[in-house]
């Protein structure tokens, strides 16, 4: 595998960043996922957005004009050919001497790798995926992609250590989002998930979710999502790009709705695979 590190193109085995490095000893960078299909990257133009955007709001300048950023994607995609992949990148403040406060002279450093990815396969889909509710222990700045990712690697773990995919986490009585993925109910038949603030990431699969709902006329509600409206909802989805838009058919070991994925989910599902194409 070939990754693109500091405007080289190198063997994996061959990148080296050093130990001194901002990201390594205090997770000062940020990142971005794009998902791949079939050659196109998916919303290309929305996940450079939101990297500026989290660049600006950690004061990182952008190392890269957004051509430069989507011809290192192309030429990384030439370079390691494959059916369903990501591109990860992250950029960090680089390598300084250990001190708390900006560095006055590091360059950043810029890493892009291409990952396969593996989206929930047929047979998952038809059961949809346990989920387990859990307490939202991150700082309060989750709209801003940060490689600081230590509570919700734990979460993370913890669901997957009671048997469920995701951990649902909770703030001050709300549900918020996913370890790694944005939240989705259905109650009453409306397609609700919590306003963008700065508690959850606003997710690029998120937006074209909406969109794709609107789109096609159903009713989509940005409102905050109590901890016990998830015990009554009908349905529970959690949608990010790499799992695209995943059924909750279990949380907390109490089946959702009738246990199995919705129809509103199955509707979405197909409008989503036709959007990729
Ligand atoms: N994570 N919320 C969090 C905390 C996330 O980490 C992610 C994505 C999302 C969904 O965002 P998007 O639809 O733009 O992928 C929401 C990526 C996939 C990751 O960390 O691997």
């Amino acid at each position: 595998r070939v990754v693109y590190l500091n405007g080289q193109y190198v063997p994996e085995s061959e990148a080296r960043i050093s130990v001194l490095d901002r990201g390594f000893l205090f997770a000062d960078g940020v990142y971005e996922v794009i998902p791949v299909y079939g050659g196109c990257l998916l919303q290309e133009d929305e996940h450079l957005q939101r990297l500026v955007r989290s660049l600006e709001q950690v004061r990182l300048p952008n190392p890269l004009s957004l051509p430069q950023w989507k011809s290192v994607f192309a030429e990384l995609l030439r370079l390691n050919p494959g059916p369903e992949r990501g591109i990860y990148l992250q950029v960090t403040r680089g390598a300084a001497r250990r001190d708390h406060a900006f560095p006055k002279a590091a360059e950043p450093t810029v890493l892009v790798m291409v990952n396969p990815i593996s989206l929930p396969d047929a047979e998952l889909l038809k059961t949809g995926v346990a989920a387990v509710t859990l307490s939202d222990d991150r700082w309060s700045r989750c709209d801003i992609k940060s490689i600081s990712l230590l509570p919700n690697v734990l979460a993370r773990q913890q669901a997957v250590e009671q048997g469920a995919a995701e951990a649902i986490l909770i703030r001050q009585g709300l549900a918020v989002e996913g370890a790694a993925s944005n939240l989705f109910v259905v109650a009453d038949g409306v397609i609700v998930t919590p306003p963008k603030d700065r508690h959850l990431l606003p997710g690029i699969t998120r937006d074209l979710v909406i969109e794709l709902a609107q789109q096609q006329g159903y009713p989509v509600m940005e409102s905050v999502i109590p901890e016990d409206q998830l015990s009554v909802a009908q349905e529970i989805w959690l949608t990010s790009s790499t799992r695209e838009i995943l059924p909750v058919t279990r949380l907390n070991e109490t089946p959702v709705g009738d246990g199995k994925p919705g129809p509103a989910w199955q509707q979405m599902h197909a409008h989503y695979q036709r959007f990729k194409k």
